[in-house]
């Protein structure tokens, strides 16, 4: 009985440590090293736009992160926003939050972060 026991019990276990072992999703956010402005507009792009682009990659909205978009660009696009992307207004996200965002997303790409 033991002898059949025994390795099930251990097969179980390691199922499990497998399931609690190190969470591997928020990898790319504490890799990166980010100025401390582009880590004002990370906190920001958490809040508001991550939903959609999580982590600046491909959700309900397009991947930032794969191509070079002009800061005027994501400007217009936040500010008018798009198709199923809603704007935002200037009380929602204040010019200098908009600037950090647009900073985190520049970062993002330019460390090769996808
Ligand atoms: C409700 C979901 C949603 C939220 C929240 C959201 N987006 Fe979007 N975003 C989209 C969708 C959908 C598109 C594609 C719009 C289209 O082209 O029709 C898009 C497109 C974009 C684009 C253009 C990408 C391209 O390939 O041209 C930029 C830049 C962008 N979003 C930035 C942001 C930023 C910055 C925020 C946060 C301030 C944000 N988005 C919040 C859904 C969202």
């Amino acid at each position: 009985m033991k002898l059949v026991r025994t390795p099930l019990l251990l097969l179980l276990l390691l199922a499990l440590v497998a399931a609690c072992g190190p969470a591997r999703r928020g990898e790319p956010f504490t890799a990166l090293q980010l100025e401390p402005a582009e880590k004002k507009g990370r906190e920001h792009f958490m809040h508001h736009c991550n939903p959609c682009h999580p982590g600046g990659a491909a959700g309900l909205g397009p991947a930032l992160n794969n191509k070079p978009l002009p800061r005027w660009a994501i400007r217009l696009q936040v500010r008018h926003g798009l198709g199923a992307m809603p704007g935002f207004s200037k009380t929602e996200i204040p010019d200098e939050e908009l600037e950090a965002i647009i900073g985190y997303l520049k970062a993002l790409r330019a460390k090769g972060h996808s």
